[in-house]
């Protein structure tokens, strides 16, 4: 049975140990954080996650999954030790690697024998090469692997199980038993390459996603320019199987822990290179503007925010999480205060959002949200929001703009209640 040490248990970590328990690995998760740990060994489960919390229930009743903060405790006996460790966004735009370079340190100093050590973090390229350098001023044999997560939040059980593709990234690009023994049996394609390679993988992947979003967008803005549907100009143009209907949904834009600071990475090390990444900065600047663009458009259907009542439907960056992280939600909501506007907050499972005008705490449900609203915002599709009995939502509001700012709203769906829908894209549609 293999013994696997998994560093850092955030989103990531914690899929990656509770599927590696259910594969018979032994493993244990690591974590700095004492109380997450805690939570952890009680069988908490600290995020939403479909499908998570049953693995994680197996893995702690079979014995194969332990959480500890103790480096010494999660290599005893290791053969490879997973990083998971975030690499948050700089301000330079460049991720930062601090935190997991403190976690190569601990692992070199606790290991006690030959380790493969995986680096599932993000990381910029050349970060193979340098935890490398670095594991070779200690003693023991190291052998380092990039092995980048290509796990998307709401199916990330899944995407474990059954990868599209699993990369991975050595010194010389030859495959490497112990991962090949982690990986064969999930069936799927796996492209044994160099670090860089595997590396620049990761970030062209998530760019590319971007790319997507943020080209739909614009042409959503040319749809509204010249009165035509982004909608079914997605579908006509997902049909030719080179360009794929996927990532072709326009509204509020991206957010979530990877897309945005993944682009702005590759952008900080095209740079760097001496490249200046015309194509991704416009794709993160398109991006960046939706906000104010969709503010811009409430104020045409309100005139001025001052004082008006705003329901915010979903916080969440995307359906299935309880994810914040560059959630549209925040930065809407923020400039939404800033005009004057009162802002009110349904998420089936986020509780609240901070934001610099003050926090705002979600109501017990929709409806609630929406009570005396002058216009209802639907940030996420979450599908309990985009199924709303709409009558009733129009009944309690006092407006009756809805800004779907995911398109997720059928005319069908507001058949009879009077609601104006303005869309992202789309021809807007009043009904009754
Ligand atoms: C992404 C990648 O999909 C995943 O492969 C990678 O490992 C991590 O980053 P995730 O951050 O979970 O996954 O979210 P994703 O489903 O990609 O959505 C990102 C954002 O794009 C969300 O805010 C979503 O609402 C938005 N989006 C997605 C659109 O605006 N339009 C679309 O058509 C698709």
């Amino acid at each position: 049975m293999t013994r696997i040490a998994v560093i850092g248990t955030g989103y990531v970590g914690l899929v990656t140990s509770a599927c590696l328990a259910d594969q018979g690995c032994e493993v244990t998760g690591l974590d700095r954080r004492q109380d997450l740990v805690d939570a952890l060994e009680l069988g908490e489960v600290p995020i939403h996650e479909a499908g998570l919390a049953p693995l994680l229930e197996a893995g702690r009743n079979s014995d194969r999954l332990r959480f500890t903060t103790s480096y010494a405790a999660a290599l005893a006996g290791a053969e490879i030790a997973i990083l998971c460790v975030d690499t948050p966004m700089s301000e330079t735009g460049a991720a930062d690697t601090s935190r997991l370079m403190s976690a190569v340190d601990s692992v070199a100093a606790a290991a006690s024998s030959d380790l493969v050590v995986v680096i599932k973090s993000t990381a910029p390229v050349g970060t193979a090469r340098d935890v490398h350098e670095r594991l070779s001023r200690h003693p023991g044999r190291f052998t380092v692997v990039s092995n980048p997560e290509f796990l998307q939040q709401g199916h990330a059980v899944d995407d474990f199980r059954r990868p599209r593709r699993v990369v991975v990234g050595t010194e010389t690009g030859e495959p490497i038993r112990e991962l090949r023994d982690l990986y064969e049996p999930l069936g799927s394609p796996v492209i044994t390459t160099t670090w860089e390679t595997a590396e620049l993988a990761k970030y062209a992947s998530n760019a590319f996603l971007a790319t997507k979003i943020s080209f739909i967008n614009e042409i959503a803005a040319i749809c509204d320019a010249v009165g035509a549907d982004v909608r079914e100009v997605a579908d006509a143009m997902g049909l030719d199987p080179r360009i794929g209907r996927s990532f072709l949904n326009a509204g509020i834009g991206y957010g979530g822990s990877c897309l945005p600071k993944d682009v702005a990475a590759l952008v900080h090390t095209a740079r760097e290179g001496g490249h200046d990444a015309l194509l991704l900065s416009a794709v993160a600047s398109v991006n960046d503007l939706l906000p104010s663009r969709t503010v811009s458009r409430l104020y045409q259907a309100l005139g001025s925010l001052k004082g008006k009542r705003i329901a915010l439907l979903g916080l969440a960056f995307k359906p299935e999480t309880d994810d914040l992280r560059s959630a549209p939600s925040i930065t809407l909501a923020a400039a939404l205060q800033a005009e004057g506007a009162l802002v009110t907050a349904y998420d089936p499972v986020v509780r609240s959002i901070a934001t610099p005008g003050g926090a705002i705490e979600a109501a017990a449900s929709a409806l609630e949200a929406l009570e005396g609203a002058d216009a209802a915002l639907l940030v996420t599709e979450w599908p309990e929001i985009v199924s709303l009995d709409w009558q009733a939502a129009a009944k309690t509001m006092r407006g009756h703009v809805l800004l779907d700012g995911r398109n997720a709203v059928s005319d069908a769906a507001i058949a009879g209640t009077g609601l104006r829908r303005i869309g992202v894209g789309v021809p807007e549609h009043t009904d009754g």
